[in-house]
């Protein structure tokens, strides 16, 4: 196993330099021997029929969010008309670009904190060639910002609990953004404030799909009672465990 790994890296780093073992391709063994993650060191991933570009360090995609953003994409695309969207807490831009690229009838607002992550974004929606026309990119605080009514809101916000800071992976410690992982001592503050206000932000119908950790099911079920949600529906990503509410 451990040597298919190795023989993977391998023909992945020759891909990025065409076979040819210049200075940076050394480097790149460097990094990868200091225990940064591969996707920054490939510097890109495949997410849903998309190139997603990790040059400026974004979030790396999740499978996870691979998964549910997949099953999104097919409800969305049955809608049969023009569909309003929003993806908040953006990151790389992988949630709104692969719903772009794959249900035609979408219409994408991106909303990001972190003003390196708007190029990100930018590059990706180019490098997957996204017709300007079919999105609005918005910097700032989301919870602040979102303002219209949509379809979907699609958020993979931060939700990582600062006490439970010990059980995240080193390397997403030392090498992924900050700002894209902890959410206050239980992961639940931006959570709390999407449930507070996405439902003044729905067109009729409208539906959020939000992903969380698999221990705050239960919180978040609360919330939805306290909140006076009608209707929603907890599922497991592909690993078996809680990953997303659709409601
Ligand atoms: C968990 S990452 C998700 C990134 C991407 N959607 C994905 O699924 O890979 C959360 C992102 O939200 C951004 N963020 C954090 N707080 C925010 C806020 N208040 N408003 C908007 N974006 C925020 C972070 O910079 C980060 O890029």
């Amino acid at each position: 196993m451990r040597l298919k790994q190795e023989a993977d890296i391998r023909r992945l780093l020759q891909e990025k330099y065409n076979g040819r073992r210049t200075p940076e391709f050394n480097k790149d063994i460097i990094r990868l021997k200091k225990g940064e993650p591969l996707d920054y060191v490939i510097g890109w991933l495949p997410f849903l029929n998309c190139k997603i570009d990790l040059s400026l360090q974004p979030l790396i995609p999740r499978p996870e969010t691979e998964y549910w953003t997949e099953k999104a994409i097919a409800v969305i695309s049955a809608v049969g008309r023009r569909v309003k969207i929003a993806d908040i807490f953006s990151g790389s831009g992988c949630i709104g670009i692969a719903v772009l690229k794959n249900a035609k009838n979408s219409q994408v607002d991106f909303f990001e904190l972190d003003k390196k992550l708007i190029k990100q974004i930018k590059l990706n929606l180019q490098l997957n060639k996204i017709p300007v026309s079919r999105y609005r990119i918005i910097r700032g605080d989301a919870t602040k910002k979102l303002k219209n009514q949509y379809d979907f809101i699609l958020a993979n916000p931060p939700y990582l609990a600062t006490n439970r800071k010990a059980k995240v992976q080193a390397s997403v410690l030392k090498y992924e953004p900050r700002q894209a992982l902890f959410s206050g001592p239980d992961g639940l503050f931006y959570i709390k404030k999407i449930l507070q206000l996405a439902q003044s932000r729905f067109r009729p119908k409208g539906q959020l799909w939000l992903e969380f950790d698999s221990f705050q099911r239960k919180s978040i079920e609360d919330l939805l009672k306290k909140f006076k949600y009608q209707k929603w529906n907890f599922y497991q990503d592909q690993y078996r465990r809680w990953r997303y509410v659709q409601i």
